[in-house]
């Protein structure tokens, strides 16, 4: 089973409507610089809310090689949720992906493994792929209970999904004391978790459902380190944060598959 890799930039809520623009563009001229063409791998962009339109206009409009991602959603189908987005709203907007259950969402927003299984089931319901997060905290780590309490996320964000839908999500490790610390995991701290958590697919459903699912590692991704953790078997691309918003070195960690 090959699985694509996948490479996703999470803006987070940075770059405003301009910014986004030229981010974009830069981007695309860069990896056209360098022949980049992207059957090799999927390039996802993530921008906020306010620059999805933006964004895809921008990739049909000069056929850039990027794939729309989202950074959240509603669990809310419609109605009277102020302030919310809902996935019917993404999927009429092209987005593929939408990334569920980040760190940072469970850290200032309360989001518990079963809002983000809602999440995941809407998002899919939606036609789209959820990039479930998971990754555990420094305190956990110290511990050394991270795989446990990683499984625990899968297990719990996992629930009540088909074989065949997960394998079709992408499950994004992303250990919190990596994230925007610059302190990378090691090759085998990313082997560790995402080669666990590809063991737990295969208890929760089968072989090849594990075989199938993408795996990816976020945390400090950066072009220096890209090599050493992407070359894991088990780590099948990087969901990247500060380092997607300098388009030189987003496009050097996205061209690692190309
Ligand atoms: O979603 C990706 C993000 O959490 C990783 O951030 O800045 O450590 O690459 P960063």
């Amino acid at each position: 089973m090959t699985r694509k890799p996948i490479m996703a930039g999470n803006w987070k809520m940075n770059l405003n409507h301009v910014e986004a623009t030229g981010m974009v563009q830069k981007l695309a001229w860069t990896l056209a610089d360098k022949e980049y063409d992207g059957s090799k791998s999927e390039c996802v962009v993530v921008p906020p809310f306010t620059d999805l339109r933006t964004v895809q206009t921008l990739i049909d409009g000069e056929r850039m090689p990027f794939i729309l991602g989202a950074q959240n959603v509603s669990e809310h189908d419609s109605g009277a949720h102020t302030g919310e987005i809902s996935a019917d709203m993404l999927a009429k907007l092209q987005v593929t992906y939408v990334v569920v259950g980040h760190s940072e969402r469970r850290q200032f927003h309360g989001e518990t493994d079963e809002l983000i299984n809602t999440k995941a089931k809407k998002v899919i319901a939606a036609g789209m792929t959820p990039i479930i997060c998971v990754g555990e905290g420094l305190d956990i780590r110290k511990e050394g209970t991270h795989v446990e309490y990683t499984l625990n996320q899968v297990r719990g964000t996992l629930a009540g999904l088909t074989a065949e839908q997960v394998a079709g999500l992408v499950i994004a490790y992303e250990p919190v004391w990596a994230i925007g610390t610059g302190e990378v995991a090691t090759p085998a701290d990313a082997q560790e978790v995402c080669g666990a958590i590809r063991a737990e697919v295969a208890a929760l459903y089968d072989q090849p459902t594990a075989d199938a699912v993408r795996i990816q590692y976020g945390g400090s991704v950066k072009s220096g380190n890209v090599a050493q953790i992407m070359a894991q078997p088990d780590v099948d691309g990087a969901l990247v944060g500060g380092a997607s918003l300098q388009p030189e070195e987003f496009a050097a960690i996205v061209r690692f598959y190309d």
